[in-house]
């Protein structure tokens, strides 16, 4: 049995998105697209970032050069959507969800914990929370925006498996799993607390009524 072959499973999220929050993005499909462009942008200088800082372990050339492509992929699949739909890309905004999540990461971290370890772990958990907001816009999403985000749930699937896969290759299953539970509740404090608004990692808080 490999875990990672199930990354639904191992990868849990602790805190589950409503369908709601895709309507209420959905409502700027420019600026979403704008946001998500810069996701894909994003994740592949992340996977170029690991692949230049440890170059010496084994066959994570081969894996991290080929994310790195496909996240680039991406990039333009959604760049011609928001293109054709009459937008155009920004400059870069700092993503406030993946920024928040390094910080209580490191916060946590223990005086001798694993600096490598933590970064697979938060690429997983991103690729994993952007998985769920993927398949949610595809459920509400109409027309190009629904086969857009329909096509790249697939990928970011195997994207949360092969930071996790990666992270049992380099130090162990028990190191990985230990760490993993934690930054999994980090990861859900950190989604919830996000303020709404048209971005893939926005929060969705329900109001009171
Ligand atoms: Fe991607
Ligand atoms: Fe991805």
């Amino acid at each position: 049995m490999a875990a990672w072959q199930d990354p639904r499973g191992l990868i849990a999220l602790r805190w589950s998105t409503g369908a709601d929050w895709a309507d209420l993005v959905l409502a700027d499909p420019l600026a979403l697209l704008d946001d998500h462009a810069h996701c894909e942008l994003g994740a592949a200088a992340a996977a170029q970032s690991f692949l230049s800082r440890h170059p010496s372990i084994d066959r994570v050339a081969e894996k991290l050069s080929a994310t790195a492509i496909e996240e680039l992929r991406h990039f333009r699949e959604v760049h011609e959507v928001l293109r054709s739909l009459g937008g155009c890309l920004s400059s870069r905004a700092p993503n406030a969800y993946v920024e928040a999540l390094h910080a209580a990461v490191r916060a946590t971290r223990a005086r001798d914990g694993d600096p490598l370890i933590d970064r697979l772990l938060v690429s997983a958990l991103i690729e994993r929370r952007s998985l769920e907001r993927f398949e949610l816009l595809a459920a509400r999403a109409s027309g190009a925006l629904r086969e857009l985000y329909a096509r790249l749930v697939p990928s970011e699937l195997g994207h949360a498996a092969l930071f996790v896969h990666l992270c049992f290759e380099i130090r162990g299953e028990a190191a990985t799993v230990g760490r993993l539970a934690r930054i999994q509740e980090l990861e859900a404090e950190v989604a919830r607390a996000q303020s709404r608004g048209p971005r893939i990692h926005s929060g969705f808080q329900e109001r009171a009524a």
